[in-house]
């Protein structure tokens, strides 16, 4: 009896190996199709990153930037393969051109996914920090289930962060050291994926994603309609127009002799970290100047003038009234705005006036860092 089980053991375990690789070859994908979208390149490294783990395993792989797509309609949707959507995240969400992609993406052909969102990893001595994801994941899954996709994995990726409007870019050796460790973890969760796991860190801050649904909401409007209308070219603009040639969805145009930066503008900071004269600043003395002026001077007189006050105390009462007072007063801010970028754009033809602009303008300091990024891949 002894013999027999001592026997049976390695027949056993072979025969379960095999079973188990069998497994692994029938539930291998064939075929696997990333969409991506990226300002700076972190979420083409990341796309490509993975691209690079399916081919070793023998998987047809594709990369697709879908700014650089003619037509958005039409998508080949390859049947059985493994789809993955990857995008950097803007103010809590998807950026409007991922968005709108996920929404007239064509419906699954028995197709499994996954959702990547890069995010603002950023670093302080020897600890690594993430970023916040918002409803990137949560808006995409719902959308992708709608249409019929198994999700496997929902995925943030703390690659270093572009957002330079905001801080100066973060050293070479801290980018450096962020993409080293968040390379080795997205090949392990690549083979993860492959073998048929799912992953669902995205879900791991639930409860935070939640409470600034708001702001993602409040953030689709503001950064579209205020935060690209912040955006200039100085004196040192040479004119080579590269920002233009490279913009993912081409937003910049020339107006006044100088690049203009219009609405469907995503802030991706591609313009602002390329250009060789870095001549590309963010307002931030404008922006607030415009911000105090609308607010505590141009909203009071339109109300005064269109008895806005009046007309809403007498009509509605309670948090009609508030909720109302509250759009009337972001759309018109937003109007302003956008009125007062297009009088600014005009006035930066005197020198003067330039001069002040850029010497408000915190990224012209030298100290102010661009985020550069080459391929890594
Ligand atoms: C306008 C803007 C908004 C951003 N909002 C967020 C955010 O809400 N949460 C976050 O973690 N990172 C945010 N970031 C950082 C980027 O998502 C992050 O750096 C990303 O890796 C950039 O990817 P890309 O190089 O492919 O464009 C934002 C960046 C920009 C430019």
């Amino acid at each position: 009896m002894m013999f027999y089980n001592s026997c049976l053991t390695p027949a056993l375990i072979e025969v379960f190996v095999f079973l188990y690789s069998l497994m692994m070859k029938i539930m291998e994908y064939k075929k696997l199709v990333i969409y991506y979208f990226s300002g700076t390149g972190n979420a083409r490294n990341v796309s490509h990153w993975i691209k690079d783990i399916a081919e070793k395993r023998e998987i047809e792989s594709e990369v697709i930037d879908i700014s650089k797509l003619k037509t958005r309609k039409n998508i080949k949707l390859p049947k059985d393969a493994l789809i993955g959507f990857c995008s950097p995240t803007h103010g809590f969400n998807f950026p409007p051109i991922m968005f709108h992609f996920l929404l007239r993406f064509p419906r699954s052909k028995n197709n499994s996914c996954f959702i990547m969102n890069t995010r603002a990893g950023m670093k302080a001595g020897k600890i690594f920090l993430p970023g916040l994801s918002g409803m990137v994941q949560y808006f995409s899954a719902i959308i992708l289930k709608f249409k019929g996709f198994r999700i496997r994995a929902m995925q943030p990726v703390d690659l270093p962060s572009n957002w330079i409007s905001f801080h100066p870019g973060l050293k070479p050796t801290v980018v450096d050291s962020i993409y080293s460790k968040r390379k080795r973890e997205t090949e392990r969760f690549a083979q993860q994926l492959l073998n048929g796991k799912r992953s669902f860190k995205g879900l791991y801050t639930l409860l935070i994603d939640i409470l600034i649904t708001p702001v993602a909401f409040a953030y689709y409007i503001v950064g579209r309609f205020v935060l690209a209308k912040s955006f200039y070219a100085t004196r040192d603009c040479t004119m080579c127009k590269l920002c233009i040639q490279k913009c993912p969805i081409q937003a910049i145009k020339i107006v006044d002799d100088r690049p203009f930066w219009t609405y469907t503008c995503e802030s991706c900071m591609q313009c602002m970290n390329i250009c060789p004269e870095r001549a590309i600043e963010t307002a931030h003395g404008f922006v607030f100047a415009a911000y105090f002026l609308i607010k505590f001077y141009l909203l009071v007189k339109i109300y005064d003038l269109l008895q806005i006050n009046s007309i809403l105390e007498k009509c509605f009462s309670g948090w009609l009234n508030n909720t109302l007072r509250f759009f009337i007063n972001a759309s018109f801010i937003i109007l302003l705005f956008i009125i007062s970028y297009r009088v600014f754009h005009y006035f930066l033809k005197f020198k003067l006036f330039e001069r002040l602009v850029v010497y408000t303008s915190l990224t012209r300091w030298k100290f102010w860092r661009r985020y550069k990024i080459e391929n890594r891949y």
